[in-house]
């Protein structure tokens, strides 16, 4: 089934993201005939492009990111027939009856009203301007068919995430608004409901009684990367932990959905939201850690430390490295610590949920038998490789009884012969379908501020006075391992 005629209007139609995910996204989508039969996409953007020049440098962005990008059959002269330029200043509200033209004039190509997105892929202070001067269209949001897609960062703190959801309130109804968060997308994420709420083997498991804590990690091994100005307002606690982060944790810890509702999935998160133990500003310290990356040589080549980054203030006090011990204070998951933590300039890219269980009750086998005993774990692996691993004790053949860890995994790439779809392609077609369980609501977003507010305070408060103490290819500052060894722990890195 294929979603209906569709209209994309991309504000940040020059920028980065549009060039390296989503016009590559749209583009699979249409080589696996997941597009609609007949749809739009406009980039607008203040550089100038001609149609043609736009195109092409699109399809440089194809032939760079997209998993399709070998479709030599002229795949992307078709699909580049439905994309166009729109030059305009998205801040002067007089441009946007070109918009209105063109979904005019759409309207009466197709024969049908199309479903139209607004997808704001642009720096967060022009998300009001654009969500206004929208606002003035003619009869664009009578209809439910208008969809408005907001990228992160949503706000910049509870307060301004709360001013931003009553504004777009006022112009739009709830159900009109995708706020994205991409790690939802991404396969082995979603994953984790199949996994939890498909099979009676896991589920009676799950909780304070046999899970002793629960790891994740996002680590990178890019540096900020040009992003210098976004970064310097941002960190990697309101970059990655807010959002991505604190949606693997919700996914890993909420109860069982009555339903695949959109909302039902929604309600059953920002109850994990909810029940996160508040960290007062004064214990911060006990359960956070910042970092900043030094300069120095990782992975054969000399790195810059963030400060020397373009951009950046040469004293910048900003984090590149967060790690955060949480505890959600439920029925299920009382006293139970969620260890998080990410990083730019680590030591690799890997992106990973380990779910740590209690030892076994007993040990009845001789103390030499075991040559290193670890307790059982299940790994879900997002990054690099996207699978899921089982631990356990096995047995080594040979006549004495002699156990050591085994896995026992499931590989996507294995079992399955397609290509995941990129997170993007799963959530735009989620968009132009009307499916919205996999984008935040306004009370998520709220709530997962309101658990960080007290962190990002606290650590404004207190200048950091040991920046940069981290080495480029580390796994962070000494202190975050202090932060987990504390209770008798380590950080689980995958092989
Ligand atoms: C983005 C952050 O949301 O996620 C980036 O702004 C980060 O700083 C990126 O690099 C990581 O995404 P992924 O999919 O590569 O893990």
């Amino acid at each position: 089934k294929k979603p209906p005629y569709s209209l994309l209007f991309i504000f940040g139609g020059s920028g980065d993201l549009n060039y390296r995910k989503l016009i590559p996204a749209l583009f699979n989508l249409y080589v696996d005939q997941r597009m609609p039969d007949r749809f739009a996409i406009y980039g607008i953007g203040r550089s100038e492009y001609t149609n043609d020049r736009y195109r092409d440098h699109l399809l440089k962005g194809i032939k760079e990111f997209s998993r399709r990008k070998d479709k030599g059959d002229g795949a992307w002269e078709t699909f580049a027939k439905n994309v166009s330029y729109l030059q305009f200043d998205a801040s002067d509200a007089s441009c946007y009856t070109q918009i209105t033209d063109c979904i005019t004039a759409k309207e009466k190509e197709f024969g049908v009203t199309p479903i139209v997105i607004f997808y704001l892929a642009v720096a967060p202070q022009l998300v009001p301007v654009i969500a206004k001067n929208l606002q003035q269209l003619p009869s664009c949001f009578q209809r439910e068919s208008t969809r408005i897609v907001v990228e992160k960062p949503f706000g910049h703190d509870l307060q301004s995430a709360h001013e931003l959801n009553l504004l777009l309130s006022n112009i739009f109804e709830e159900e009109q608004i995708y706020r994205i968060d991409h790690y939802l997308g991404k396969e082995t994420v979603q994953n984790i409901l199949a996994f939890r709420f498909a099979n009676a083997l896991f589920e009676p498991i799950w909780n304070r009684n046999y899970i002793d804590h629960i790891q994740i990690t996002a680590s990178e091994t890019v540096g900020v990367d040009g992003r210098g100005d976004y970064y310097e307002g941002s960190g990697a606690l309101r970059d990655m932990v807010q959002n991505h982060i604190l949606q693997l944790l919700c996914m890993i810890a909420m109860e069982p959905p009555l339903s695949f509702d959109a909302n039902e999935i929604r309600n059953k998160k920002t109850d994990v939201l909810n029940a996160i133990r508040k960290i007062t500003r004064e214990s911060v310290h006990g359960f956070a850690v910042r970092g900043q990356y030094a300069g120095g040589w990782m992975m054969g080549k000399q790195v810059k430390s963030y400060r020397q980054e373009d951009k950046v203030a040469p004293q910048s006090g900003v984090e590149t490295f967060a790690a955060v011990k949480f505890y959600i204070d439920n029925w299920r998951w009382q006293d139970v610590p969620f260890y998080v933590r990410t990083g730019k300039r680590m030591n690799s890219k890997a992106t990973a949920i380990s779910v740590v269980f209690r030892p076994a009750p007993v040990f009845s086998f001789p103390q030499e038998a075991a040559e290193t005993w670890r307790s059982n774990r299940i790994i879900f692996s997002i990054t690099p490789e996207a699978d899921i691993r089982l631990r356990f004790q096995a047995k080594r053949p040979g006549t004495a009884m002699t156990l050591n860890p085994v896995n026992m995994m499931f590989k996507y790439k294995d079992e399955y012969e397609v290509a995941e779809p990129e997170a993007y392609e799963t959530l735009l077609l989620d968009v132009m379908e009307g499916d919205a369980t996999l984008f935040m609501r306004s009370d998520q977003v709220e709530a997962s501020w309101k658990v960080i507010m007290p962190i990002i305070e606290a650590w404004q408060s207190r200048p950091p006075i040991d920046f940069p103490n981290y080495s480029p290819g580390s796994w962070g500052p000494e202190d975050s391992e202090a932060l987990i060894a504390r209770d008798g722990h380590n950080w689980i890195t995958l092989p």
